[in-house]
């Protein structure tokens, strides 16, 4: 049984699109389990770059079964789009399969988050996530499953959804609502062309994993951004842990063999909350400028800081972490010297776990440990030993203060920058 579920350890955009295509080549099945186009995930192979938001980033390999399991929800007009685009650059898009219950964001989900973000300052992606999430708790939303049936029962449940959520437009926004005809024809429309990816994708990854295939559970956002464990209320409204790959496919535990987790030599994070270790100096402009560090999703400029092992130590714990990638260690290139966050000192007291309260995280004063740095291009570095002493030094540091260890270390965006230190899928 191989079955590898793949985490961002941080605040998301660790690099897991990049580390999901990499390991996609040994893979016979790539599995997104939450989160929807809110995703930013790059890959880039040769001269060519993707960005993919709804699909998984096995996508360019054409042998790969590709799924978006229920737990992700479904903006459909952006995955046609994300399909489209895929098609028109030559990329076989008939490996994709979708789960018939996955939540779909609706125009007025998107709509609302903008108009809830502008008072909540969450930084939100704006991509419907929180509403869409909403709806489904609050069983009032709908499935990919319920807009193919159509039928009476799912046009009655829909019609009062758009009146209930017309008023709330008009009576707390005071702002036009949503047309129930125009609205229902996109959607039916849109399922057409959905139609031939649907699917009852547990069955399909279940299969897969008992018949021995290598399947890769991509996880979208990261550890502080899940909506129990991270930094709430500064985080979305999924399950980006490791446990949340079972939920949001249909797939129990003990099926899971091992856990990877991504991260970044460094750290950064985008939209609003606490962060420790940030840096608002010119080594943050560095981190910034050298790591290309805006959004794939919004274009935001991503807030940058170096690396804590106290977040780390925290995903280890919460993901059941069995191995870390660590990714753009070729951004700490010109660095003299690199600071590693240990601990953190709050009034006082020596805090070596993470806080379970973002007033208290918020208060955090960061403990570093301060290595020499290399000052030397890495980026054609392929093994271990073509890295310079410190930068191996570096990487047995974060492998010392989290207890595991780094399998696979990536020094540049490219499908080809990658050194594996030992193999995931066995
Ligand atoms: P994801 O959301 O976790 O998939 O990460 P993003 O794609 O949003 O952001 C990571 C960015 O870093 C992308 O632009 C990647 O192409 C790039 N990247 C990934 N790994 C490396 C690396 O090792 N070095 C450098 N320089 N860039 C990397
Ligand atoms: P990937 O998969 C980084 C952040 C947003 C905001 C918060 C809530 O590319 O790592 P949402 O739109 O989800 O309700 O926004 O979460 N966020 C991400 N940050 N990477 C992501 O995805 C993110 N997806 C959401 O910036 O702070
Ligand atoms: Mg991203």
């Amino acid at each position: 049984m191989s079955a590898v579920v793949l985490v961002g350890a941080q605040w998301g955009d660790e690099g897991k699109g990049k580390i999901t295509d990499f390991l996609a080549e040994k893979a016979n099945c790539v599995v997104r389990y939450q989160g929807g186009s809110n995703a930013g995930h790059t890959v880039e192979v040769s001269q060519e770059k993707f960005m993919l938001h709804l699909i998984p980033s096995g996508i360019l390999y054409p042998e790969t079964l590709c799924v978006i399991g229920n737990g992700v929800v479904v903006d459909m007009g952006k995955l046609i789009e994300e399909i489209d685009g895929l098609q028109k650059r030559g990329i076989d898009t008939s490996n994709l399969r979708i789960s018939l219950r996955s939540p779909v964001v609706m125009p007025y989900h998107k709509r609302i988050d903008e108009l809830e973000d502008r008072h909540t300052g969450i930084g939100t992606t704006k991509r419907g996530i929180g509403p869409a999430y909403a709806d489904k708790i609050n069983r009032i939303g709908f499935r990919m499953g319920d807009i193919l049936t159509g039928g009476k029962c799912f046009r009655e449940r829909f019609k009062a959804q758009i009146e209930y959520k017309n008023r709330i437009m008009e009576e707390i926004y005071q702002e036009d609502g949503f047309d129930y005809q125009q609205m229902l024809e996109e959607i039916f429309g849109q399922a057409e062309q959905l139609k031939k990816y649907l699917a009852d994708t547990s069955y399909l990854v279940y299969t897969a994993i008992k018949e021995g295939k290598k399947v890769l559970f991509e996880g979208a956002q990261g550890t502080l951004l899940d909506i129990d464990h991270g930094t709430y209320p500064y985080v979305t409204s999924s399950h980006p842990i490791a446990g949340g790959a079972c939920v949001g496919t249909g797939i129990g535990p003990t099926n899971i063999s091992k856990v990877l987790g991504v991260a970044k030599a460094y750290t950064t994070r985008v939209g609003e909350g606490p962060f420790p270790t940030e840096l608002n100096d010119f080594q943050g402009e560095i981190l910034r400028d050298k790591g290309q560090e805006y959004g794939t999703t919004t274009g935001r400029p991503r807030r940058c800081g170096w690396l804590d092992t106290v977040i780390l130590r925290y995903a280890v714990r919460i993901n059941g972490l069995t191995d870390l990638a660590i990714t753009k260690l070729d951004v700490l290139d010109s660095f003299p010297t690199i600071k590693i966050c240990v601990a953190y000192r709050y009034k006082g007291q020596l805090l070596t776990e993470f806080p379970n309260n973002i007033t208290i995280l918020d208060d955090c004063e960061p403990e570093y440990i301060e290595l020499p740095g290399w000052q030397e291009d890495i980026t054609a570095a392929s093994s271990m030993e073509d890295l310079p002493v410190n930068a191996r030094a570096y990487v047995a540091k974060i492998e010392e203060l989290t207890g595991v260890k780094a399998a696979i270390i990536a020094v540049g965006p490219k499908r080809k920058q990658t050194i594996v230190n030992s193999l995931l899928f066995t």
